[in-house]
């Protein structure tokens, strides 16, 4: 787990890059901005695809990167064995390293129809298979329904899950709209990402978890010229970063915005 004071910085690859070349030119520009830093404020986590996990994984073992990032997944499936085509188990993910999952990605919930209830039961096999799963939960629209939406998301997502479990939760809030992919994007501000963290809070208050998830991420549309204003928020343990960090010049460049 990184250490609190240091803010977290996931990449989330989704379907890119195309080849195991360009994942390792990413790789060797982040590792060769690592190896220039005296103090290391920051934890890393990259998420390939799955076809690209075990070498990504093996990179991730070399030089800087060995000490600071770790491996994740974008995707489980919820239960551990059983005949089930195209999916990857809990067990196959933690033996390859992975340490992280992404659960709940909101292109998975739109485009794959995902629900609460699936996202609940994928939440529960990366917690059984002793890896962190990194919830991603946000509103799709910001209207006048937005704060009843997600709390019904929060409740959904984490129901029946232990003060312990809960703990070791990282939750990413990413509103749909603010993500880069769709077409309507526009970031979000910080402010109106606080206001959703502080419901999120409170959703899980109310529901009995006094012990809080573990951080809270902010995602969608994180860039250099956005990062810092989410970072220097004190709730912002850290962000999501979609497009922007499969550009090796742009994602050193917002690594280098993290103080
Ligand atoms: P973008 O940074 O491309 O908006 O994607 C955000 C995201 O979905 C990260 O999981």
């Amino acid at each position: 787990m990184p250490s609190h004071h240091k803010k977290l910085i996931i990449a989330n690859w989704k379907m890119a890059p195309n080849t195991l070349a360009e994942a390792g030119q990413i790789l060797d520009s982040v590792d060769e901005y690592l190896g220039s830093l005296n103090e290391k404020e920051i934890s890393l986590v990259f998420c390939p695809s799955f076809v690209f996990l075990e070498e990504v994984g093996k990179i991730l073992k070399t030089s800087h990167l060995e000490h600071q990032a770790s491996l994740g997944a974008q995707d489980i499936f919820w239960e551990d064995a059983g005949a089930d085509t195209g999916e990857v188990s809990g067990p196959m993910l933690n033996k390859l390293g992975v340490k992280y999952v992404i659960i709940g990605h909101s292109e998975r919930r739109w485009k794959l129809g995902e629900s609460d209830e699936v996202v609940n039961k994928k939440l529960k096999a990366v917690l059984r298979n002793e890896m962190v799963p990194i919830v991603c939960v946000g509103e799709r629209v910001r209207n006048d329904n937005f704060k009843e939406f997600l709390k019904e998301q929060v409740e959904k997502t984490f129901a029946g899950l232990s003060q312990d479990d809960l703990g070791k939760c990282i939750i990413a809030y990413e509103p749909v709209w603010a993500i880069s992919s769709n077409p309507d994007a526009h970031p979000d501000a910080p402010d109106s990402a606080l206001e959703s963290i502080g419901i999120i809070k409170k959703t899980l208050l109310a529901n009995g978890h006094l012990l809080m998830a573990n951080l809270y991420l902010y995602g969608g549309s994180v860039t250099s010229k956005n990062v810092t204003d989410f970072i220097q928020q004190q709730e912002i343990d850290g962000v999501l970063v979609g497009g922007a960090s499969v550009n090796k010049e742009e994602f050193v460049k917002i690594l280098s915005l993290i103080k």
